[in-house]
């Protein structure tokens, strides 16, 4: 059976910190340079969520988009959008929230809603230029 990856692209704001409250602030700017900026700062992230599978004989999808879409809205934009990832989304509490930790929460969080035979794959960009991929390995 032929096996079909489908996208969906998705797009939230959120502001964060990375540092580690054991260092000074000298050691957290030269480790996390300005993103350990004590006053926070934002970033617009963009995220495309991939679905792959074998294509459904009777309706000849992968995965309905709109379920996709939905399930992308409520439970990454609603969570995540215009927050403070630091101090307002309880995953990241005790978690750096770095592109790398992010995508794995919303990996973490996609794939408990989506049947196991299809695959989960993110790919999440902090900046144009800077991002991460992440499938559950
Ligand atoms: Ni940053």
């Amino acid at each position: 059976m032929p096996r079909v990856t489908i996208h969906r692209k998705a797009h939230f704001n959120a502001a964060h910190r990375l540092y580690k409250k054991e260092w000074s602030d000298e050691k957290n700017l030269e480790i996390f340079g300005k993103c350990s900026n004590p006053n926070y700062h934002g970033h617009n992230y963009e995220l495309v969520v991939s679905v792959t599978g074998e294509v459904d004989k009777e309706t000849g999808f992968v995965m309905d988009l709109a379920i996709l879409r939905k399930l992308i809205r409520s439970e990454i934009e609603d969570a995540f959008d215009h927050k403070n990832l630091n101090l307002e989304v309880d995953e990241f509490k005790d978690t750096n929230p770095t592109a790398e930790n992010i995508s794995i929460v919303i990996y973490n969080k996609l794939r408990k809603k989506i049947i196991e035979n299809l695959d989960l794959s993110i790919k999440l960009y902090e900046t144009p230029r800077n991002f991460v991929t992440y499938s559950g390995e």
